[in-house]
């Protein structure tokens, strides 16, 4: 049986250690063997509409500018000065040519090509000409969907063929807006996204962002919010199905109680809102059909990228990533992903669903946050009490949303990942000491 990670199909046995969440040796290894081997998401194309634009970023502990360079060209350059270290970028986000030193004043235009610096006497005249003195770009960038990633591993595996099954949940996100001119821009991120933080182990996060297990439980309030502006009729009805999507992907997808501004109307949402839905349902059949354009609009979909990125597309949608500076604490960034064609006033009615649930001031992201603080709580007992029940749903052919098959995905793709490296430096060092 495994160390970190326990599983008898026939028993319906899925445990998983307590220690993988509270560990700073394991931690270490996640690190290596994860952030610096998948592919983690950097933002969305819609962030850098113009050439100029960027964004500083922080993607699996490394400091990025995520920006589309004058040539047109999206690329993600570390944020470090290759003179001695300084971030040279400060800013959240702008439009630039040029990111200029704060500490010596060297200077690189938005490609990352050291274009200025003072007294450059004390250079010889060709000091450059191996490019040692520009920013160093992230090699491995590519896109799906408008979603775009990094990855710090030069021999990945292609981010399509990482993506794999999921790719199919991405366009059903993806497909709900008009893409009109620009084939991958018909959704767009809107600004600013929400930075907060919890007191909580990552794959905590994660596992909250695809249970629906406890959704009834822990945000009765938002529930109840709900059936007071009409959302009541099926109220009980968190009914669908948990995927294991591979490569440690997962998704549930389901019906709810909750509205849906693409296309499942609440009398909340006001009379414009209805038509504007009522439009937006023809036009998605006309486009793909009946069964596809049921799918797209009424079903949710909490979807789970391998390691930390979570696509939920439920009253809105949230684009959210996060990354542990500790075993038990994690900075977290959450965006509101929008169809980018939608007038203002239905902006707006988009805006309070997904402020009424998501985000640090909504009325589910603080009961989730609370819950997983007092997850990480109760491992202060994990000598004596030492393993995680994941095991739900084992017992049935098809897994349902409520079941955790979603989590149980993760965590073997994670086992195989973080014991690998392990045994390989286990390995490593029994050699040096032979
Ligand atoms: Fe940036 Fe010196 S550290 S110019
Ligand atoms: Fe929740």
């Amino acid at each position: 049986m495994g160390k970190y990670v326990q599983e008898d199909q026939e028993k319906c046995i899925f445990r998983v250690n307590r220690k993988s969440f509270t560990d700073q040796g394991i931690l270490e290894l996640e690190r290596e063997a994860i952030f610096s081997k998948c592919w983690l998401f950097i933002g969305h194309e819609s962030e850098l509409r113009n050439n100029g634009d960027f964004h500083r970023r922080k993607v699996g502990g490394r400091n990025l500018i995520f920006t589309r360079g004058s040539d047109g060209v999206i690329r993600a350059l570390y944020n470090t000065c290759p003179h001695r270290g300084a971030l040279v970028c400060r800013e959240g986000h702008g439009n630039t040519k040029v990111f200029r030193c704060f500490y010596h004043a060297w200077s690189f235009n938005n490609q990352g090509d050291l274009v200025g610096m003072p007294d450059k006497a004390g250079f010889p005249e060709d000091h450059n000409c191996d490019g040692s003195k520009n920013l160093v770009e992230v090699k491995r960038l590519e896109s799906y969907r408008g979603f775009v990633f990094v990855n710090f591993d030069d021999n990945a595996i292609s981010l399509e063929d990482y993506l794999g099954n999921a790719k199919e949940y991405i366009d059903l996100v993806a497909d709900q807006a008009e893409a009109g001119a620009h084939p991958e821009m018909g959704m767009e991120v809107l600004m600013d996204p929400q930075e907060y933080s919890v007191r909580a182990n990552w794959k905590l996060l994660g596992e909250n962002s695809v249970d629906l297990y406890h959704g009834m439980p822990t945000h009765k309030t938002y529930f109840d919010i709900v059936a007071t502006r009409g959302g009541l009729a099926d109220k009980d009805n968190l009914i669908g199905v948990g995927r294991d999507l591979g490569n440690g992907h997962a998704v549930m997808e389901y019906t709810s109680a909750w509205p849906r501004p693409v296309g499942k109307w609440i009398p909340g949402y006001g009379e414009e809102a209805k038509g504007i839905i009522e439009k937006n349902i023809e036009r998605l059949t006309e486009k793909f059909g009946e069964e596809r354009a049921e799918r797209i609009a009424k079903k949710n979909r909490n979807i789970w990228i391998f390691p930390n990125l979570i696509i939920n597309d439920i009253m809105a949608i949230t684009i959210r990533t996060f990354y542990p500076t500790a075993p038990n604490y994690i900075e977290v960034t959450g965006y509101a992903l929008a169809a980018a064609e939608e007038n203002e006033n239905f902006r707006q009615v988009r805006n309070d669903s997904f402020l009424e649930f998501l985000g640090p001031g909504g009325f589910a992201t603080p009961d989730d946050n609370e819950a997983l603080e007092l997850c990480q709580e109760g491992f202060l007992n994990n000598k004596e009490v030492e393993w995680n029940d994941i095991s739900r749903g084992m017992n049935r052919e098809v897994p349902q949303a409520t079941d955790e098959a979603q989590m149980r995905a993760f965590w073997r793709e994670w086992n195989d990942r973080v014991t690998f490296l392990e045994a390989k430096k286990e390995e490593e060092a029994g050699r040096v000491e032979v």
